[in-house]
């Protein structure tokens, strides 16, 4: 009887401790499955990433095709321009004066033609009046090309001077409040503030349904500091970032070339505004000499 009693007793310890281990076992694999799972998922948010930075990268890569492109176009487009300017207006106004110069070669020169004094005259001054248009034409096409006051008066004449002309051309009014003493900037900086200068004052007359427009250029502790402000219909979010915006895109490298910062914003119906801050330390020559 004692070891019937024995046994069972053994079994029964035998069969508890079994079933200790299978909890245990079942704690172990469970344990281990939600290992399994999250590693799993850690590795399925890490193929996300990479397909995501791999899609992003064919994008940019894709967008800067299409950017080279555009500016490949965009200068043939200036070319086409320049050519147009010099074909249809110069050599018109050129032409002309070979016109009338040869009538008046043939008057003064047929023998037996009597010269009338007044007609000579009227012709003189009308061809005059067309080497006066040529001149204005050339200046015009030179000025497009870069401006003269640039080099020889300073970027705070030459913002003066633009905005005075632009105001002229387009009956926006234009104020301009610069420095009294030039900015210590090197040409490269101060064309390139010229040039954003002249996209955003293109930008104005094109897109911005504006009536005035402020410039600021003002030299702040370590930096320059140049904004553009205009009172029109404020410029889209959609265009802001546009990589096929090309002005802006040339704005904003021309800033960032020289290490400093180009933003645009707008608010609607109230205005646009272009910033661009150049650091003042960046801005030595070759030399190492401050312009
Ligand atoms: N001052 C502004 N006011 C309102 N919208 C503006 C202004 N400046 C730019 N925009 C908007 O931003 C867009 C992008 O300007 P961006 O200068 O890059 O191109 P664009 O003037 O259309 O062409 P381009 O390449 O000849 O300069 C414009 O098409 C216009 O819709
Ligand atoms: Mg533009």
């Amino acid at each position: 009887m004692a070891g019937i009693h024995i046994d069972s007793t053994d079994r029964k310890q035998a069969a508890l401790e079994l079933e200790s281990y299978r909890q245990q076992l079942e704690v172990l694999v469970r344990e281990r499955t939600q290992q399994l799972e999250e590693k799993n998922e850690l590795l399925q948010a890490e193929i996300f990433g990479r397909n995501q930075i791999e899609k992003e990268l064919r994008m940019s890569r894709e967008q800067l095709r299409t950017l080279a492109s555009r500016l490949l176009t965009a200068r043939e487009e200036e070319r086409i321009g320049i050519a147009r300017e010099i074909h249809d207006v110069l050599a018109q106004e050129l032409t002309r004066l070979k016109f009338d110069l040869s009538w008046l070669q043939r008057r003064v020169t047929q023998p037996g033609n009597k010269l009338e004094t007044e007609l000579l005259l009227e012709r003189i001054f009308g061809m005059g009046q067309v080497v006066d248009t040529a001149i204005r034409s050339v200046q015009k096409i030179a000025t497009d090309l870069r401006p003269a006051v640039l080099d020889s008066l300073g970027l705070c004449a030459a913002i003066e001077w633009m905005a005075r002309d632009f105001q002229t051309r387009s009956g926006i009014i234009c104020r301009a409040n610069v420095p009294r003493e030039e900015p210590p900037i090197d040409r490269n900086a101060a064309t390139a503030i010229f040039r954003i200068l002249q996209e955003s004052l293109t930008n104005v007359l094109r897109h911005a349904d504006a009536d005035s427009v402020d410039i600021l250029l003002q030299q702040e502790e370590d930096h320059l500091l140049f904004i553009v402000r205009d009172n029109g219909k404020g410029i889209a979010p959609g265009s802001i970032n546009n990589p096929l915006s090309i002005g802006l895109t040339g704005m904003r490298e021309r800033a960032l070339l020289l290490g400093g910062r180009f933003t645009i914003h707008g608010q609607a119906g109230i205005c646009t505004v272009i910033e661009v801050r150049l650091p003042l330390s960046n801005h030595k020559d070759v030399t190492g000499e401050m312009s």
